[in-house]
């Protein structure tokens, strides 16, 4: 396709991470849309100049923000730079989509919520985060609202792909590393297979070409209800591993970031606004555990 036919234009920042990973894995299926992956060097998102100026110098239609700082433990010593990517940053942003007409669609995190309501957490629940990872995040989803109200923010968790560093790729290593492990059983969530949630975001912007609108804040993760123990029993089962992995309590396993124990999200509003289809979280981790081991 020539340049000149290509009317539609995507921005993905923080193209290095694991859901811009998976954007870009699936762009050649949208052969209308040109894609512009940025990384934290190519684009570094508090840098309001480089930013102002990357948006004059590009048509943007519409800009994902997947660059986030996501060190959960190291941000509890680091709030300053937390904050500057995850909340100055995001804000700056939706201000400058919103100056460019430009539809910005933005990351967030489970760990809004503190987690001590006992069934599965709803857009409009009342959030307070228990660690500067969720606060930072939860600013950001503050400011990219304030200053631009047309902001989709979609809520995300336990992110796992075959790119990037999470917790299934940690699961594989140490189950080659050693014979037992210790995995918290009490911290109840969804797995997220950030391939699914890529898809979702561009059943989004198809949507949005079609002249639908959508803003404000929206759920998504696999469906299914588990914990880490189990999803890590899981992992050891599609790869037939032998590592004995012991349940343990949160309790006994003292990290600096604090995690809410409840982070399942309900993802009702997601199925009803777009129709989607979520994949259950044990046929989207065979299908990345596959794709890992191929
Ligand atoms: N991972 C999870 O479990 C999880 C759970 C809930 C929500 N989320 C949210 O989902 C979104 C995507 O997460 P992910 O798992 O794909 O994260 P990720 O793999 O950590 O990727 C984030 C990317 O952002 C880049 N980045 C960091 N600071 C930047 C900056 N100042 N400017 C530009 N880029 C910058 C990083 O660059 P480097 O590669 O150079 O570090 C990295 O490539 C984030 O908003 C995250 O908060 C993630």
């Amino acid at each position: 396709m020539s340049s000149e036919n290509i009317a539609i234009s995507i921005l993905v920042t923080g193209a290095n991470g694991q859901l811009a990973s998976e954007i870009r894995a699936i762009a050649d299926n949208f052969p209308l849309y040109q894609f512009l992956f940025t990384s934290r060097e190519d684009l570094p998102i508090e840098n309001k100049e480089a930013v102002k100026l990357f948006f004059e110098n590009h048509p943007i239609n519409y800009c994902i923000n997947c660059a986030a700082y996501t060190a959960v433990d190291k941000a509890e010593s680091e709030k300053g730079k937390a904050f500057l990517i995850n909340a100055d940053a995001v804000g700056e942003l939706a201000t400058i989509c919103k100056d460019h007409q430009t539809q910005f669609i933005h990351i967030s995190t489970d760990y809004v919520y503190d987690g001590t309501k006992e069934i599965a957490l709803k857009e409009e629940d009342t959030v307070a985060p228990l660690n500067v990872y969720g606060l930072s995040k939860l600013k950001g989803e503050e400011l990219a609202l304030d200053k631009n109200p047309s902001s989709l923010i979609i809520r995300t968790s336990w992110v796992y792909s075959s790119f990037g560093n999470n917790f299934v790729k940690t699961m594989l290593r140490l189950f080659k590393e050693r014979d037992e492990i210790n995995v918290v059983s009490d911290q109840m969530g969804s797995p997220t297979y950030a391939a699914d949630l890529a898809n979702v975001i561009m059943q989004f912007i198809e949507r949005m070409e079609k002249g639908e609108t959508f803003s404000g804040i929206v759920n998504y993760c696999n469906d299914g209800i588990t914990n880490w123990y189990e999803f890590a029993e899981a992992i050891k089962h599609f790869v037939n591993g032998n590592c004995k992995i012991n349940p343990i309590l949160t309790s006994a396993y003292k990290t600096p970031a604090k995690r809410p124990l409840n982070s399942v999200l309900d993802t009702s509003k997601i199925k009803k606004l777009i129709q989607a289809e979520i994949p259950y979280w044990k046929d989207s981790l065979k299908k990345c555990i596959e794709k890992l081991m191929s």
